[in-house]
């Protein structure tokens, strides 16, 4: 018998722990129904943390999350703790795990479920089999980048500065990736910059070329800028496959690509570290926030986290059969006209669930 995997789950601020709560139940159900077997451990981050420990993420919470297979995160930050300053912010304990753990691909996949054409912004055949998936790069860039900080000038007047920086070897590993990544889907990959204006755009399409010929000829390679990729984005967004880029462009094309998709509530994440002798630190979370305007009434909608905890079945716990069945459990749950209150279907829904509900339905659909 194989070992039974660990995961930490870190459900956070706002609708973090509704969403957290619905996809302990879904994994429950794979229990009961699958046999599936995790352990799971709770612990605090973000607000949650900043209330009873002073600090965004304990140093105990990091050393657990390196031990553990993977890590579920709900979300951080509201508007209880946006006067605090940015060292402290809720924000920063997601940022220090990502950091720490040394996650460096965060994988954003946009895919449009085929009831949920027409609840994109975009007309339906613009988005229907829209599926196209983001490479970002998550530990360096301007988000990390030193110095920064907001000091006073000379004269007086305050200024505030953050630096944008990446070595040969933070893009090349994370171009590696989203080569490999469109190998098993389209094989092809647009590698998003600013080379027209930043250094840094120059040296990722140098290193994209070079990580290009060693070993990755089979994939499709092209270039954009990262304004013009926005505007494609919402103008035809089927021409994309994987789209790899830095941290801060990853951060805005991905709510584009979201939304694209009907709901931000609807999309997973992974962010993956180095594979080193089988092990790979791994963080899974939705790619919406907090909500605070919805907390804490069982409105907010799962799938996301449901979606995510699918994804580390699939790249953590190496049981993508069980990966495919949350994910069928979710799109037919959705074929069949259940929906929460932030989607629109093309037909009139069978019924607006709560958060609660739907997980029961997502467990039910398994
Ligand atoms: C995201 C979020 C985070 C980011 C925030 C919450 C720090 O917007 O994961 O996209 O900016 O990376
Ligand atoms: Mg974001």
């Amino acid at each position: 018998m194989t070992r039974v995997p660990t995961l930490l789950i870190l459900a956070g601020d706002g609708i973090g722990p509704e969403v957290m709560a619905a996809t302990e139940v879904v994994i429950e159900a794979l229990r009961t129904k699958a046999g599936f077997h995790v352990t799971i451990t709770h612990d605090l981050v973000g607000g949650a943390s900043i209330d009873a420990h002073g600090v965004p993420v304990t140093d105990a919470v990091v050393e657990q999350a390196k031990r553990v297979d993977a890590i579920l995160l709900g979300a951080v930050g509201g508007p209880k703790w946006d006067a605090l300053p940015t060292d402290v912010r809720p924000e920063k304990g997601l940022l220090r795990l990502r950091k720490d753990l040394d996650v460096f691909a965060n994988l954003r996949p946009a895919f449009v479920f085929p009831s949920l054409v027409g609840a994109s912004s975009l007309k339906p055949d613009l988005v229907s089999g829209l599926d196209l998936l983001i490479v970002r790069e998550l530990t360096s860039g301007v988000y990390f980048g030193e110095p920064r900080g907001i000091h006073t000038t000379p004269t007086g007047e305050k200024i505030a500065i953050n630096t944008q920086s990446y070595t040969e070897g933070e893009i090349a590993r994370v171009v590696d990736v989203a080569f490999d990544a469109a190998r098993g889907r389209g094989k092809r990959l647009c590698v998003v910059d600013k080379a027209n204006v930043m250094e840094t755009g120059v040296l990722w399409r140098e290193v994209a070329h070079r990580v290009h010929k060693n070993g990755h000829q089979d994939i499709d390679l092209s270039f954009m800028y990262a304004d013009n990729c926005a505007m494609q984005l919402v103008r035809q967004p089927k021409q994309f496959d994987v789209i790899v880029t830095d941290n801060l462009f990853g951060d805005l094309l991905s709510d584009c690509a979201a939304m694209l998709t009907g709901s931000l509530g609807m999309l997973p994440s992974a962010s993956l570290g180095a594979k080193t002798n089988d092990r790979q630190m791994a963080l899974y979370e939705p790619v919406h926030g907090s909500a605070p305007d919805i907390a804490g009434q069982n409105k907010a909608n799962p799938m996301a986290t449901i979606l995510s905890f699918s994804m580390a079945l699939r790249y953590s716990f190496h049981r993508p059969d069980l990966a495919d069945r949350v994910d069928h459990a979710v799109a037919s749950t959705l074929a069949d006209g259940y929906v929460t209150a932030d989607l629109t279907l093309e037909v009139p829904p069978k019924a607006v669930l709560g958060t609660r509900e739907m997980a029961k339905k997502i467990a039910d659909a398994l």
